[in-house]
C-alpha cells in the first residue's frame, strides 16, 4: 500500500504538507471511530464471523471510508488491520499522474467535448485536443483528467458510470458508444465519468516489489486506467457505485434504455464487487468491461490491488490473481498453480477450472447469483420480466448493457446485441 501510494504520489514536500492536517484529522476521526464502533463491533462479531451472505461488507465502516480496529485476534482482524491502513491515508495525491478535477459539457451535434479544468477549458474535437484560442495540444491532454459530466441532473452520493479514452481519437472512435451511456445518464440522473489522457509510461512500468508475479513482458496497456480511475472517483467523488463501461463495446441496449435497473443488480446485499456472466460460450471466467464496485474500504483496497498487480496487455490477469489472491484469505482450500497465471494465455483458459473446481463457478448458462466474498456474479439467464445484467440467454429479452467486441464478436452474440443495430436505435438514444 505505501510503496503504492509513494508511486502515485511521488511529490514528499507537498505530501507532507497537506499531510499535516489531512493525516491528523485522520487520525482524530479514526481515534473517534474507533470508540464509537466498539460497541456495535463487539456485538457484530460476537454474533461470530459474519458469512459474506449476509454482510457482504462484514467490515465496520464508517461514512467516511474510515474502518475502525478492534475485536477478536482471528481472521477477521488481520483484515481489519490490513484495510484500516486505507482508512487512515489522507485522500489520495492524484495530481501528479491525473486530475480529477474537470467537469464536462457535450455538444452532440457539433461533436465537441468541453472540459473545464484547473489550468483553463480544453476542447476535444476530432482534429485532437485545443485550448479554447483554438490552438493544438495534440491527441491527449498534458496531464490526464477524469472529467465528470457536468448536467446530467445526477444526486450527490448516487450511482456513477465511468468510461475510459486515451485521447481525442479514441474518443471519435467510439462517439456513439459514448453518447449512448451519455444519453443514458441524463436520462436517469446519473453520473457520468470520463477517464480521458495517458500516464506517463514509467509510471506503468515501475511496478512495487510486492505486486504479484507476472511474465507478460509486452508493456502495460491503458486498461489499467480503470482501476486506478474508479479508485480515484469512489475516493474523492464519493458515488454509492462506480460501473466502468468500454467506450465503443458497452452500451445499453434499446429494450431496457428507458429503465434505470442498476438498483436491481448494485444492491446493498451482493458485495463490493458486481460483475456479470458473459455469453455461456465464452470461457471467460470475469473481465472489466463491465464490472462495478460499491464505495467500500474493501473495494478502493481491492483497486489497488488491481491496479499494483498489472502485468501485460490485458487488465483480466490481474483482476484473476488479484481475486484469487483476496478469495483465499477467506477460503482457504482454494489452490492455483501461480505458474499458470503468470501470462493472459495460459491464465485464461486455466482460472475457469480453478473457479468451477473451488468457486462453485459454472460455465455455460446461469440463471442464479454466484455470491463469492465480496463479489456477485450477475447470472446471464432472465427470464421476463426480469433482466439480465450483461447477457440474456432468454429468447428476444436483450440484456441491461451489452458487450461485445466489435472485431471478434460471433454471430450469436450479434444476434443478441449488435451494435450496428443498437447503439441508436431510438432518436433518444443519441440524442439528448
Ligand atoms: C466543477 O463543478 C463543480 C460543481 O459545480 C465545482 O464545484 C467545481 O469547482 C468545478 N470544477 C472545475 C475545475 O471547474
Ligand atoms: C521509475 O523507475 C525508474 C528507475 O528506477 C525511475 O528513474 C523513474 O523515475 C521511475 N518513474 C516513476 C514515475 O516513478
Amino acid at each position: 500500500m505505501r510503496a503504492l501510494d509513494a508511486i502515485i504520489f511521488p511529490n514528499p514536500s507537498k505530501f507532507d504538507v497537506k499531510c499535516f492536517g489531512l493525516c491528523f484529522g485522520s487520525i482524530l476521526l479514526f481515534v473517534v471511530g474507533v470508540s464509537i464502533s466498539t460497541l456495535k463491533d463487539e456485538r457484530r462479531m460476537s454474533r461470530t464471523l459474519v458469512t459474506d451472505q449476509d454482510h457482504p461488507s462484514a467490515l465496520p465502516i464508517h461514512r467516511d471510508g474510515a474502518i475502525a480496529g478492534s475485536g477478536p485476534t482471528n481472521k477477521a482482524r488481520d483484515r481489519l488491520d490490513e484495510f484500516s491502513v486505507i482508512g487512515v491515508l489522507p485522500s489520495p495525491k492524484t495530481e501528479m499522474q491525473f486530475s480529477t478535477k474537470c467537469n464536462m459539457t457535450i455538444d452532440i451535434q457539433s461533436r465537441v467535448l468541453s472540459l473545464k479544468t484547473e489550468a483553463g477549458v480544453l476542447l476535444v474535437k476530432e482534429g485532437g485536443m485545443f485550448e479554447e484560442n483554438g490552438v493544438l495540444i495534440g491527441d491527449v491532454p498534458p496531464r490526464a483528467l477524469i472529467c465528470e459530466s457536468a448536467d446530467t441532473g445526477a444526486q450527490v452520493g448516487g450511482a456513477a458510470l465511468f468510461t475510459v479514452t486515451s485521447g481525442a481519437s479514441y474518443t471519435f472512435k467510439g462517439w456513439t458508444g459514448f453518447i449512448n451511456k451519455y444519453c443514458w445518464a441524463k436520462h436517469h440522473r446519473v453520473h457520468l465519468y470520463l477517464w480521458l489522457g495517458e500516464v506517463d509510461r514509467s509510471f506503468l512500468e515501475n511496478k512495487t516489489e510486492d505486486a504479484l508475479p507476472c511474465s507478460n513482458h509486452e508493456p502495460v496497456s491503458n486498461h489499467y486506467f480503470r482501476p486506478l480511475g474508479m479508485r480515484a472517483v469512489l475516493e474523492e467523488k464519493k458515488p454509492s457505485w462506480i460501473l466502468n463501461l468500454d467506450l465503443q463495446d458497452a452500451w445499453f441496449p434499446a429494450q431496457h434504455f428507458l429503465s434505470n435497473h442498476l438498483p436491481r443488480f448494485l444492491r446493498e446485499d451482493v458485495g463490493d464487487l458486481v460483475n456479470g456472466k458473459v455469453h455461456g460460450q465464452s470461457q471467460v471466467f470475469m473481465n472489466g468491461a463491465v464490472i462495478a464496485f460499491k464505495n467500500t474500504a474493501w473495494a478502493k483496497y481491492f483497486l489497488l490491488q488491481w491496479f499494483k498487480n498489472r502485468c501485460g496487455r490485458k487488465d483480466q490477469l490481474s483482476l484473476w490473481h488479484s481475486l484469487f489472491t483476496e478469495w483465499k484469505k477467506e477460503i482457504p482450500s482454494l489452490e492455483w498453480d501461480v505458474k499458470k497465471l503468470l501470462k493472459y494465455d495460459t491464465a485464461m483458459l486455466y482460472v475457469p477450472k480453478v473457479a468451477e473446481r473451488y468457486l462453485g463457478w459454472k460455465n455455460g448458462f446461469n440463471s442464479e447469483e454466484l455470491h463469492l466474498p465480496h463479489v456477485t456474479i450477475m447470472p446471464n439467464v432472465a427470464r421476463s420480466p426480469n433482466v439480465a445484467f450483461r447477457w440474456s440467454e432468454d429468447g428476444q429479452n436483450e440484456p441491461f448493457i451489452c458487450h461485445i467486441r466489435l472485431d471478434k464478436a460471433n454471430e450469436q452474440e450479434r444476434k443478441k446485441c449488435d451494435h450496428r443495430m443498437d447503439l441508436c436505435a431510438e432518436s433518444y438514444m443519441c440524442s439528448c
